[in-house]
């Protein structure tokens, strides 16, 4: 109901009667008022003038559950939509819920993480305001080892949902970080929980730098914003509907092959490192090749200097340019 009396508010730009709240939404009177104090509640400024209505008086960059709802016009992922003002992190909680059941879809969002969590094992600072700090819970009927391929749908579709609703162009540095000029804007970290040849879940958690307006001095020449690149400040949850959409579409085509056969030619026009020099970083040594794209599995395809192709593994070891970052 309060998704419904935020778009009718919307929609109209002005005064809504209570009345014709209540006919639109078959609802008393007294609810829509009840409804109204819930919505204040949540933050939004809802003008109330006898014999006149009620009137939205600012939308501005809520990150609620109604905002979510209202923005989401996918077919099934953001069905089930969980919203933190605060949380520990957006992928622990995904998890619990995976735990008890949650259907396949269901997001998180959380206003500021705790504990934020990045790759391999590193904290993920993830404060409020700025960014967009959210995990969606998957249960393809998959075998655990094809897992990591979801990775790199899931960074196909953080980037064409950025594009979509921003405008922005965004390139990915394999296998699943987003970067706008040369900069990271987005971090995605994959969780797993599987037996031997069954995925019981996968939780997808992914934190964007929307309208963060400063780094700290140590990130400054890597990281950056979609408010910093652009000096535009986005509406969050237009951003996350936008990645929905997208995802829902290259999630389905992953699932029909179980390969990136049909998303590859996609994937490899966002990839920043394709035709140019990089280095693998290995535990023992560095290695130095050209980047030639993917193969069906996501694996980084490297031409060595002896001519020869190496397939570089998600997850083994991490690739980056022979001058930094990308
Ligand atoms: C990386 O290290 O690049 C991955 C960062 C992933 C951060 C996101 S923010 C939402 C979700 N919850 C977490 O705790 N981590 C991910």
């Amino acid at each position: 109901m309060k998704a419904e009396i935020i778009r009718q508010l919307k929609e109209t730009g002005g005064y809504v009667s209570g009345q014709q709240l209540s006919e639109k939404l078959g609802v008393s009177r007294t609810a829509v008022w009840k409804a109204i104090g819930r919505l204040r509640n949540e933050g939004y400024q809802i003008e109330a003038v006898r014999n006149r209505g009620y009137r939205l008086l600012e939308a501005s960059d809520l990150l609620t559950e109604t905002e979510c709802r209202e923005a989401l016009t996918g077919r099934w992922l953001g069905n089930s939509v969980y919203c933190f003002g605060v949380t520990d992190s957006t992928n622990l909680q995904a998890k619990l819920l995976a735990e008890k059941g949650a259907p396949e879809g269901t997001l998180v969002i959380a206003e500021k993480q705790t504990a934020g969590r990045g790759r391999r094992g590193r904290s993920w600072i993830s404060p409020p305001g700025g960014g967009l700090w959210f995990s969606l819970v998957l249960r393809p009927h998959i075998r655990p080892s094809v897992t990591p391929m979801l990775t790199l749908v899931a960074a196909m579709a953080v980037a064409a949902g950025i594009e979509d609703s921003t405008g922005i162009s965004a390139y990915i540095k394999w296998p699943n970080d987003i970067v706008v000029s040369g900069k990271k804007v987005v971090g995605i970290l994959t969780e797993l929980s599987a037996e031997a040849q069954e995925t019981h879940y996968v939780v997808v958690g992914i934190g964007i730098n929307v309208n963060i307006a400063g780094f700290p001095e140590e990130i400054r020449t890597t990281a950056t914003s979609l408010y910093l690149e652009s000096g535009v400040f986005y509406k969050r949850c237009a951003i996350v509907a936008a990645i929905m959409k997208r995802m829902e579409q290259y999630y389905t085509t992953y699932m029909e092959t179980l390969s990136l056969e049909g998303l590859r030619d996609e994937y490899i026009g966002r990839l920043v490192s394709m035709n140019r020099e990089v280095i693998i970083l290995k535990p023992e040594r560095e290695q130095r090749g050209i980047c030639e794209g993917i193969d069906r599995n996501g694996c980084l395809l490297v031409r060595r200097e002896d001519g020869s192709v190496e397939r570089v593994i998600s997850g083994e070891v991490s690739v980056r340019g022979i001058y930094g970052y990308v």
